[in-house]
């Protein structure tokens, strides 16, 4: 019976192969602030500047879930530096972090 279930379990967590890729992903171009994260939709994320602490490096701009524009997800993974979350803000804006935003120090980007 155990073994029954873990199949059926294994079965849904890995999908069948036609899953949704964007299923879990919010639609970014429907956010209020855009690209740009608000402490609202961005919850236990918000203040934080190790992203990938949640997030996983293989799994971001993969697939563009953004309806009405064509994004090249690939063109971003060759601009951001996973090291460093000021590479986000220029897109993601400063998640609520002072500073993270180059131009918040007055930096140019
Ligand atoms: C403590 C965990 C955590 C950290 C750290 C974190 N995030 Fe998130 N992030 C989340 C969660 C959870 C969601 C999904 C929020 C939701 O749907 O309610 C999310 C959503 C997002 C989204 C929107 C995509 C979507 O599906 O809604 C973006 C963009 C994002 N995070 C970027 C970042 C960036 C950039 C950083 C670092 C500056 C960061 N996150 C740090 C947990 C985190
Ligand atoms: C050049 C702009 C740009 C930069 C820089 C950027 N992002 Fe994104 N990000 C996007 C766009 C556009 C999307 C929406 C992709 C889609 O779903 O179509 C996105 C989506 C995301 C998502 C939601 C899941 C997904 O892949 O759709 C996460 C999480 C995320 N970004 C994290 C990060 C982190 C962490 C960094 C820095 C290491 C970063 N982003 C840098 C533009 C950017």
């Amino acid at each position: 019976m155990t073994r029954l279930w873990l199949t059926a379990l294994l079965l849904i967590s890995t999908g069948c192969g036609n899953a949704d890729p964007c299923a879990g992903t919010r639609d970014l171009s429907q956010s209020p602030a855009g690209l740009a994260l608000t402490q609202q939709e961005h919850g236990v994320g918000w203040g934080q500047q190790e992203c990938f602490q949640c997030h996983q490096i293989w799994k971001i701009h993969q697939q563009d879930c953004t309806s009405g524009v064509s994004i090249d997800v690939a063109s971003i993974n060759d601009q951001i530096d996973v090291e460093d979350a000021s590479t986000c803000a220029t897109c993601h804006g400063d998640n609520g972090v002072p500073g993270l935003l180059p131009a918040d120090t007055g930096g140019t980007l």
